[in-house]
């Protein structure tokens, strides 16, 4: 893990990370602890979880849910307690493939993880967040939101993707003047096992167009490292912006390009 060394931009506040056990949620946890927050940690993965809390020197509470069970999702915001930072993180890429061929079954149990459980953490944690004057509510989308035709066989994860948009920007009009801002983070290409199932595992049912272009992706060199994605999205956390969507690419592939010249 990258040692981003201490400071203390969010020291007095506690965050809660959804799917903190690995990939990009546990950069990001560990990235606020850097920065001197407590957390509260999801995901379903206990060993993974406490993985990531033993990385951090800050409080580090472990919750173990599946955010698919809505009672669950409402457990882990009554467990949690007072949160200040909400990065809903978690996400699941199927059900993949053509959609004729979909279960509707999984692709509500998508919706429910990628979506519902944004909104009810959100809904939970809201209250705590205006009373005190002061919250930030990060959801995780993707460039499939951006370019809803590219990800050929990922109508689901596209589908849940373009609402979380919706949901996030519509929820900071609302929350204007508040305290509490909402943003969406799109986080790049991250090599974590969510990019491999894409391109290696039962990803594979997508287009081989979609493949084809994380295998180059991943052969040029130019995945992002979960700790890269994760700066770029903590460098803003701190600021009253709210309603942005704010991009990986942007700045880190700009800046990797710039260190090779
Ligand atoms: N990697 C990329 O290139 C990329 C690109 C665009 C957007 N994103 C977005 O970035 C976010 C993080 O992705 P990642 O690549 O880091 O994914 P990842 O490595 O697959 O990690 C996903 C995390 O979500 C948790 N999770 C999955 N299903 C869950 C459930 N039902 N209940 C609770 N937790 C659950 C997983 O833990 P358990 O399995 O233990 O529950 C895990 O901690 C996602 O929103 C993803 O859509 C990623």
């Amino acid at each position: 893990m990258h040692d981003r060394g201490m400071g203390s931009t969010f020291a007095g506040r506690t965050a809660l990370v959804t799917g903190a056990g690995r990939g990009i949620g546990r950069a990001l946890a560990v990235g606020l602890a850097a920065e001197g927050a407590d957390l509260v940690l999801v995901a379903r993965s206990r060993d993974e979880l406490e993985g990531t809390a033993a990385l951090v020197s800050t409080k580090a509470t472990v919750i173990p849910a599946d955010l698919g069970e809505l009672s669950q999702v409402a457990a882990v915001a009554a467990e949690a307690g007072a949160v200040d930072i909400l990065i809903n993180n978690a996400a699941v890429p199927w059900p993949a493939g053509p959609t004729a061929t979909i279960d509707p079954a999984e692709f509500a149990t998508a919706v429910a993880i990628n979506v519902t459980a944004v909104a009810a953490l959100t809904i939970g944690l809201l209250p705590g967040m205006l009373e005190r004057r002061w919250g930030r509510i990060v959801n995780l989308s993707s460039g499939a939101a951006q370019a809803p035709a590219f990800l050929n066989g990922g109508n689901a994860y596209t589908t849940t993707k373009s609402a979380v948009e919706g949901h996030t920007v519509n929820l900071a009009a609302e929350l204007a003047g508040t305290g509490v801002t909402a943003n969406v983070y799109r986080p790049g290409t991250v090599a974590t096992a969510m990019m491999t199932w894409v391109r290696d595992g039962g990803g594979t049912a997508m287009s081989a167009e979609v493949r084809e272009y994380f295998t180059d992706v991943q052969q040029r060199g130019h995945l992002l490292t979960p700790e890269q994605s994760a700066g770029y999205l903590l460098a803003r956390l701190g600021g009253e912006d709210t309603g942005q969507t704010w991009h990986a690419e942007d700045g880190i592939i700009a800046r990797l390009e710039s260190d090779k010249t």
